[in-house]
């Protein structure tokens, strides 16, 4: 782990590779809209906005940016940015409305359309198979918690890895399942709302043991030469100062926010640290001989979403223990102080530290280095894997002008600065192959509801007008000369 003080600079600029994956990100429930529409049934996130309280000005993905009835024109926004690839998610509900049985095919229809539409525009398709949009039968019949999920998600990868296999060559299983376990079932800032931090552990557990199942039936089911990637938001955890106290405290966060996932899916084991941390909370008996076998299966590719970096310190002896979940760099309310931990077993031990200087609308940190440290440690530590930034974007308060512009010149910034990262760990021989910008369209933020814009293009939701903001002109101009000026 690197100390605050010896961080890298970040200056590079110049061409990325020949054949860098040039992309924007979205996800189903933030854009499609269409919640009761051909067959799709709730989601939890469908339940979780409705509950009064938790997503800001009562916003839900009822409508969102209605890309369900708007696909062929944001396809059409793609080929004029020149992307090389699209990273879309499928909804489970649309496709498999209760979780289990066969599948609808009007729901599987609408992601054929789409991977038609953008093959016909020269843009490779990506797949992710959950963006964190459970049915909600699955959740009342237990959840993540709850292992027959894992197997369940399994049965459903295989339904979309058969209809669409023939189309799409890159599949990610999973979208941030730390976000979807530790938000999801202990913070409770993301549906389904619970805050249990043993059901947040035993979903993380399940989220691996599901990956691992949905490989080996994905595998399966489409051509040999696929490509199949997990995407995970990795945490660029800093220690406060270079002691031996807080860099425990880094130790703890990189168990529990990245080795958690790396070590079953990579090598086939759980962390023993992680297992020793967590000893009050649960003996993880729910672990079962061979899970972490399955878990392992090889995969081709791994993805990382990154925003910002997280600074922990020890908390010393009669200290405020003020864990900031908003300041850990992923999506969470950090305006709620009693908002449970998302980190079960760090109460007392680890406080996460403001990190000084520029801040996003969502007030993360603005941060590049952070990128680059992860990436080459990733290099170091699993040097046959290419990497993918699957997600990397900024939130800003964005509008269009009388003359109909939106100038965003922070958002130009953060992704200048966010690429010339990518492109120095390339340079040091870090095998990223692509960057995927989030996001094409600004959309439902979660629990923020619309109330925070990370589109390239601009979206009036009274209207849903699309209009291109001057990051996605720049960006445009970054693909069609294949690297910063
Ligand atoms: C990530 C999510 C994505 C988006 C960004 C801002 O955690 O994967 O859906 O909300 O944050």
């Amino acid at each position: 782990m690197t100390a605050v003080d010896a961080r890298p600079r970040t200056t590079a600029e110049s061409r990325f590779p020949r054949g860098f994956r040039w992309g924007t990100a979205t996800a189903a429930y933030q854009i499609e809209g269409a919640a009761a529409e051909d067959g799709r049934t709730p989601s939890i996130w469908d339940t979780f906005s409705r509950a009064p309280g938790r997503v800001r000005n009562g916003d839900t993905g009822d409508i969102a940016a209605d890309h369900y009835h708007r696909m062929n024109e944001d396809v059409a926004l793609l080929k004029e940015l020149g992307v090389t690839d699209y990273r879309f998610s499928v909804a489970w509900p649309r496709v498999q409305p209760t979780g289990r049985g066969p599948a609808v095919q009007r729901g599987l229809d609408f992601y054929r359309r789409l991977v038609d539409a953008l093959l016909a525009a020269g843009i490779r398709p990506v797949a992710t198979l959950y963006h964190w949009d459970l049915p909600q039968e699955l959740e009342d019949a237990g959840g993540w918690p709850q292992r027959d999920t894992a197997g369940r998600f399994a049965e459903y990868a295989r339904i979309v890895g058969e209809a669409l296999g023939d189309r799409v060559a890159t599949w990610i299983t999973l979208n941030e399942p730390w976000c979807a376990a530790f938000l999801g079932y202990a913070s409770g800032v993301h549906a389904p709302g619970r805050t249990d931090p043993v059901a947040a552990l035993r979903a993380a557990h399940h989220f691996n043991l599901a990956h691992g199942l949905a490989v080996g039936a994905l595998r399966a089911a489409l051509p040999r030469k696929s490509e199949i990637s997990l995407t995970l938001n990795l945490h660029a955890v800093r220690p406060l100062a270079d002691t031996a106290a807080d860099l425990d405290a880094v130790r703890r966060i990189d168990a529990l926010g990245n080795r958690i996932f790396l070590d079953p899916v990579f090598h086939g084991r759980l962390p023993e640290d992680l297992i020793d941390d967590t000893a009050p909370l649960t003996d993880w008996s729910f672990v079962r001989d061979g899970d972490l076998e399955t878990a392992s299966a090889p995969i081709d590719s791994l993805g990382i979403n990154y925003y910002s970096p997280t600074v922990v310190a020890a908390v010393s002896p009669g200290a405020p223990d003020v864990p900031l979940p908003g300041m850990t760099g992923m999506t969470g309310v950090s305006d709620a102080p009693d908002t449970p931990s998302p980190w079960p077993g760090t109460e007392g031990r680890v406080r996460f530290v403001p990190v000084p200087g520029p801040r996003t609308a969502m007030d993360w940190p603005v941060d590049a280095d952070g990128l680059y440290e992860l990436l080459t440690r990733l290099r170091d530590e699993l040097p046959r894997t290419p990497l993918m930034v699957t997600e990397n974007g900024a939130a800003y308060d964005d509008y269009a002008d009388p003359s109909g512009a939106v100038h965003d010149p922070e958002r130009v910034a953060y992704l200048r600065a966010h690429l010339a990262a990518v492109h120095r760990a390339i340079a040091e021989g870090t095998r990223v192959r692509g960057y995927f910008l989030w996001s094409l369209l600004d959309n439902f933020e979660w629990a923020y509801g619309y109330s925070k814009r990370f589109g390239i293009v601009h979206v009036d939701f009274a209207t849903q007008r699309r209009t291109v903001k001057d990051s996605a002109r720049w960006y445009a101009a970054v693909i069609g000369r294949g690297g910063l000026a």
